[in-house]
């Protein structure tokens, strides 16, 4: 039996050897059959996006995308991968709607075009278009609960980036009628995704952050579970992406982003950004990429946080921009202690100088 504990343990237990969905099929297609009603459906609707949520849902080797549709979630609709169009794929919305009211989930990728709801369409009814502006919010209304998928559904994302011209906003700052739950990334991890839909499928709504994100997945920073953090104990800083040491200085925005892609992984446990030699630009945080981790290439601030702000995820949110983590700036502190850092760490925040290649240097400053 899948309970709740089990299921749980298993979130967190995921490793490079096997994927969320990969561990879970085998008691959750028991489970999910099990519940009075079976399984409830999902609607999958896009807003202001790129559709890099479902391509990466896609990328799920084991279980394929297939057995994760089949046996996990009842997908209903998803402009995406469907095969039904206008009438008859405006049909299954109503229909769900209807038959399922309290029962289904609403599933958004992509951000709310409100200062231009032409901008998405997702169907017609009758020659007549149906604006995403217009159908999330009804849906949403309806359905169980919401899950925003990607950093755009939840936070507006690249799609809200200052002038912002469609008028972009998150899910949760449209759609009031119904608990929002909030799984950013640029693109979501699909076992954030399964691992969302699953807990609110068997267990209901899923423990959040203040930003609406699944604790189960957001609770620690990239910095406190990266590997490099040796190299940064060290003062061993990458000059250039794609060279080996901390990526700090090239802009890493690990220090800020709340996300356990080092533990899990991404593409069944191939790689991550950071060991790819990329910095974390901060996907998965509320402020991407306008509000503090753009541009992707400059290094974090490293100024202390005021007395008596703690670094959660609030309070670094509100601190970016003026202030770095206090995670870095206890660590410099102690590095400072220790002679290891040099003495412009303080200095402001600026893009790394140019070199001639990605070799590690000890930070000599
Ligand atoms: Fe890892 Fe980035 Fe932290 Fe360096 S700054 S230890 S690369 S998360
Ligand atoms: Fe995004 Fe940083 Fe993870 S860029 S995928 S939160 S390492």
């Amino acid at each position: 039996m899948l309970t709740r504990r089990k299921f749980l343990k298993l979130c967190v237990q995921t490793t490079v050897a096997a994927s969320l969905s990969q561990l879970l099929l085998p008691d959750l297609a028991r489970a999910l059959r099990l519940l009075p009603g079976g399984k409830p459906a999902v609607l999958w609707i896009e807003g202001t996006s790129c559709t890099g949520n479902t391509v990466s849902l896609d990328n799920s080797a084991d279980p394929a995308l297939r057995e994760v549709l089949e046996e996990i979630i009842d997908l209903r609709y998803s402009q995406l991968l469907m095969w039904p169009q206008n009438n008859e794929a405006v049909q299954i919305l109503y229909d769900t709607r209807e038959k399922q009211r309290d029962n289904f989930i609403l599933v958004v990728e992509g951000g709310i075009p409100l200062g231009m709801p032409e901008a998405v369409i997702i169907g017609a009814n009758d020659g007549l278009p149906l604006y995403a502006t217009e159908v999330i919010p009804w849906l949403a209304e309806a359905a169980r609960a919401v899950v925003a998928v990607g950093n755009c559904a939840a936070f507006g994302g690249p799609a809200k980036t200052i002038p912002n011209p469609t008028g972009t906003k998150g899910v949760w700052e449209v759609v009031t009628s119904k608990p929002v739950i909030n799984v950013p990334g640029c693109p979501a991890h699909p076992d954030w995704m399964v691992g969302t839909l699953v807990h609110l499928l068997l267990y209901g709504l899923p423990e959040t952050d203040e930003f609406r994100r699944p604790r189960l997945f957001f609770s620690k920073l990239v910095h406190d579970l990266c590997p490099r953090r040796f190299a940064f104990f060290d003062g061993k800083f990458a000059q250039a992406p794609g060279g080996e040491g901390c990526l700090l200085k090239v802009g890493c925005k690990g220090p800020i982003t709340h996300a356990d892609c080092p533990t899990r992984k991404f593409n069944d446990g191939v790689n991550w950004c950071i060991n790819a030699g990329n910095p974390c630009i901060g996907c998965a945080a509320p402020d991407f990429p306008d509000g503090g981790t753009a541009p992707f290439f400059a290094r974090l601030g490293d100024v202390h946080l005021p007395a008596g702000i703690r670094s959660t995820a609030v309070s670094v949110t509100k601190a970016v921009g003026a202030a770095t983590a206090l995670g870095i700036g206890g660590h410099l502190a102690a590095g400072f202690a220790r002679r290891r850092l040099g003495k412009n760490r303080l200095a402001p925040v600026s893009a790394p100088q140019e070199t001639s290649g990605g070799k590690d240097a000890q930070d000599h400053d």
